[in-house]
């Protein structure tokens, strides 16, 4: 996931630029090895695959991986890199003697987790700098004949050989921020053996409603008394500043009004990119507690299941697609979507331990009392920006105690 952007983060609302704004602007290198290279001719697979052009708002993308900064603070996220390393131990009579292609390897820590593992060969690939590093700490750790860096994009490189497993940390904030799980797919359909391994397997992302007073008032009723000084002429601009834009920060447990609702489940399996371009979903909340409504936070999880658990298998069958949302207060009454396979699962829930992709809160101008048992209902579509698909615009409507809204934002 991407770290520092123009989001408003957390309490204080600062604003620092887009990732478009940290360009490096380093040259590339061609790092293909013998089985694989940047380019070239296809075979029959690769020509029913369309490549997506490199804007150039990817290339400040991938510019934007190019700081060490935020591969530290990816890395330094103990929940996250632990249960990636967890769940590729879990797989390791699969990996060993397997070939394995690492979507967005960064400092190639997952690339060498599945060599430690066993695998037999490891792709490795980033169309960022930091591919430079990626290449010097395998060569450190004495992997090179293991692990083949490829300097590009998924979609640009060639790979002349199926492969067994694919790893990635494709995630962005409320998951589909960011847009990288379409290269996992784009190497999915491309690379993967029939009944292969995708690591990690399945995806799904949460709203609910939440209240907030204490960020409310840090933010907002401060101007109604500055010093002994009347200013809650800031009070239009402060709303503004503070809640135009998605929030990042973390809640906690008790921030939650209700039990969630799925607002999109994915099985990497079988999502297409289409799928991505637009997610819709219609909620229904029933306030568990006489509080006032700040707005709605947004959350993920991911599951490591083993290829075994397959589209056509019990777990998938009995969990809801988003388009059968229409029935959302049975998935509401559940704190969380049912394990049956008792599968590792790296959460980001406000009741979880923190991770580096915190929580995303959309807040409202005006908070909305609740009584205890009250409705919230609505909908909530996200959608990749046609400006830049990376970009997300998030449309949130809402209905309680009689009175509707719209909130329209854009996360950038
Ligand atoms: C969230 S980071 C994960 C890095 C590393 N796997 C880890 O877990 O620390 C995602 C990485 O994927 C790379 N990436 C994203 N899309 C890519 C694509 N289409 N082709 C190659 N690299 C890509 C980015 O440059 C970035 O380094």
């Amino acid at each position: 996931m991407y770290p520092t952007h123009g989001l408003s983060n957390g309490h204080h609302g600062e604003r620092g630029g887009t990732f478009m704004d940290k360009r490096l602007g380093s040259s590339r290198r061609d790092r293909g090895r013998s089985r694989a290279s940047r380019g070239g001719p296809r075979d029959s697979r690769d020509l029913e695959l369309k490549t997506p052009p490199c804007t150039d708002f990817d290339k400040a993308y991938f510019n934007s991986y190019a700081h060490l900064g935020i591969h530290e603070e990816m890395i330094k996220d103990r929940v996250r890199t632990d249960t990636y390393k967890a769940a590729i131990m879990q797989h390791q009579t699969y990996i060993a003697g397997k070939v394995v292609v690492d979507v967005g390897c960064g400092t190639g820590i997952l690339s060498i987790f599945c060599a430690q593992a066993g695998a037999k060969r490891v792709y490795a690939v980033d169309a960022s700098d930091i591919a430079v590093q990626a290449g010097e700490v395998v060569k450190a750790n004495n992997l090179s004949d293991t692990i083949i860096v490829l300097h590009g994009r998924v979609e640009d490189v060639q790979i002349d050989e199926e492969v067994d497993v694919i790893i990635s940390e494709w995630m962005g904030y409320m998951l589909l921020y960011e847009s990288m799980l379409g290269s996992v797919i784009y190497a999915r359909d491309r690379w993967l053996k029939p009944g292969g391994l995708i690591l990690p397997s399945n995806a799904t992302l949460y709203l609910a409603p939440v209240t907030h007073p204490d960020r409310y008032n840090d933010s907002i009723d401060f101007w109604r008394n500055v010093y002994g000084i009347d200013m809650s002429a800031m009070l239009p601009l402060a709303k503004q500043c503070a809640f135009e834009e998605p929030s990042v920060e973390t809640i906690a447990g008790e921030n939650v009004l209700t039990w969630p609702h799925v607002v999109k489940h994915m099985d990497c399996y079988t999502v297409t990119t289409h799928e991505l371009e637009s997610v819709s979903t219609r909620y229904r909340f029933k306030s568990m507690m006489r509080a006032p409504l700040h707005g709605f936070a947004f959350w993920f999880d991911v599951e490591f299941n083993g290829p075994t658990v397959s589209p056509s298998s019990n777990v998938t069958a009995t969990f809801p697609e988003s388009s059968s949302n229409d029935h959302p207060i049975d998935y509401c009454q559940r704190k969380k979507r049912p394990n049956p396979n008792e599968a590792l699962v790296l959460s980001t829930a406000p009741e979880d331990p923190p991770t580096h992709w915190q929580q995303t809160l959309i807040y409202f101008y005006e908070p909305i009392p609740l009584e205890q048992d009250q409705l919230i209902e609505g909908s909530v579509t996200l959608s990749q920006s046609k400006e830049n698909a990376r970009f997300m615009n998030i449309h949130l409507e809402y209905t309680s105690g009689g009175r509707s809204f719209v909130k329209e934002s854009v996360m950038r």
